[in-house]
């Protein structure tokens, strides 16, 4: 068996969420070339400089670029950060009077619309390039074409869609939030063989390793926001920071689903030691409530009930429009059914430990009443296994029933998942 001690640099192999993010991060600096023609070669390396930014540019897509005069890469660069110059701005700068005639590889189509930073459109015609490779249109309806019209307009070469599927892959919850205002969603469940996520007295800590964990928070430091619900504050009391993996300030946001305002005002995620805003989505107005944890620094986003409830995609399209582009949900039982049940979750996550918790009344992963039929469940594709320490995690991607029957399928174990719940246990002391 594996020691429980897995080496970070092991982790970075499978480093999370949407399929591209578990590539790792600091590969070999010369990507393989046997078999792909030399504009692919160049795209790769593009591509691979570009995921060194991977959780830090949103609301802004990864971008890298490579700048080739005769055979010679004479300029690279890469997005860091929102507001921070674009790929090709970076690799124009190192490249300076190299660019002249060369050509540019970059992994989405240059921009022509001025936003926190000029026009790249502007800089790469002024720099004499005579070729531009770009691996996908960018979907921004700002630009989606516009940029390459510019471009080939102003006389240079342009081609696309070289390696146009690993820059799709790349830069997933920004394409998903963009075109579909909705944000890219991963379920994570710490779970026993058994499929339970806590004992009948609600005790969750730790089922999964410390393996397991270690991911699991450098998953948390690639998302925007993490969502879990009310009765994991009540029960567990967790901070949802970010521990053993590079922080980004303010992120990710925390928001719990609370229909009834219920949150206590010491919760530990409200506390300074969790620095990142906390969003409190209710179905109640309460002024003197929502002035309460105001002054914790909690804002409360007040939602119309869904069959009693926060509804969850609703406050998923609220939270893209506040920049949020990828979702952690990390439970409980409850959230994760209506999660699934509203269609929301795109992908999930299992730790699998190898303990055996049992009893009918300890939470399983996900609540709600389940698929009446085989037919109807919820089927997982894509799906990869991995030894993490002792666990097993696996990672698919969901794919919901289709048709009129699945989706009232979908409407019926969101119906079931929102039965009363016996009351909360009182808040036990945090970790
Ligand atoms: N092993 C793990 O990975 C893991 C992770 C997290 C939690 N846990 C364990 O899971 C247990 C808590 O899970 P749980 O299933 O009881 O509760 P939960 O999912 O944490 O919270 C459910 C509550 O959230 C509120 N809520 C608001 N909007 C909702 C919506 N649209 N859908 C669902 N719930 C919504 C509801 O309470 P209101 O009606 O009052 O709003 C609901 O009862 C704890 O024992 C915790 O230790 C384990
Ligand atoms: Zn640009």
């Amino acid at each position: 068996m594996e020691s429980h001690r897995t080496p970070l640099s092991r982790l970075g192999r499978f480093t999370g969420l949407p399929v591209e993010w578990r590539r790792n991060v600091n590969g070999p600096t010369v990507p393989r070339t046997n078999g792909i023609n030399r504009d692919e070669r160049y795209m790769a390396r593009a591509l691979q400089i570009a995921r060194r930014a991977l959780g830090r540019t949103s609301p802004n897509p990864m971008v890298g670029a490579v700048i080739v005069n005769r055979g010679r890469v004479v300029g690279e660069g890469y997005h860091r950060s929102a507001g921070a110059p674009h790929a090709e701005v970076e690799a124009l700068r190192k490249a300076r009077e190299r660019s002249r005639g060369g050509t540019l590889y970059v992994t989405l189509e240059p921009c022509n619309h001025t936003g926190r930073t000029p026009p790249c459109c502007d800089a790469i015609i002024a720099s004499g390039l005579s070729r531009v490779v770009a691996a996908a249109k960018d979907p921004n309806p700002l630009t989606n074409g516009r940029g390459l019209a510019r471009l080939r307009q102003a006389g240079i070469e342009v081609i696309t869609g070289v390696l146009e599927r690993a820059s799709l892959r790349l830069n997933e919850p920004f394409r998903k939030a963009i075109t579909s205002g909705m944000p890219f969603v991963v379920a994570k469940v710490g779970q026993s063989l058994d499929g339970k996520i806590a004992t009948a007295s609600g005790q969750s800590r730790w089922i999964s390793s410390l393996a397991s964990r270690r991911l699991a928070h450098q998953w948390r430091s690639r998302v925007d926001a993490i969502l879990i619900g009310i009765n994991t504050v009540l029960q567990d009391d967790p901070l949802l920071t970010v521990r053993g993996a590079p922080r980004r300030s303010g992120r990710p946001i925390k928001v719990i689903v609370d229909s009834r305002l219920r949150t206590p005002t010491t919760a530990r995620c409200l506390s300074s030691r969790s620095p990142a805003p906390t969003l409190i989505a209710t179905t109640v107005r309460s002024e003197t409530k929502r002035r309460m944890l105001a002054r914790c620094g909690a804002e409360v986003l007040e939602f119309p009930a869904r069959q009693g409830r926060v509804p969850l995609r609703r406050l998923c399209r609220r939270l893209v429009r506040r920049g949020v582009q990828s979702i952690l949900v990390e439970g409980g039982g409850e959230v994760l059914a209506s999660a699934l049940a509203e269609r929301i979750v795109d992908r999930i996550a299992f730790f699998i430990a190898p303990i055996l918790i049992g009893g009918r009344a300890a939470p399983t992963s996900f609540s709600g009443s389940g698929a009446s039929h085989l037919s109807r469940a919820i089927r997982l594709t894509d799906v990869t296994y991995r030894r993490l320490g002792p666990d097993l995690c696996v990672e698919a991607r969901v794919v919901y029933p289709t048709g009129a029957r699945g989706r009232r399928q979908g409407a019926r174990v969101l119906q079931k998942s929102r039965a009363p719940r016996p009351a909360p246990r009182a808040p036990r002391a945090g970790r």
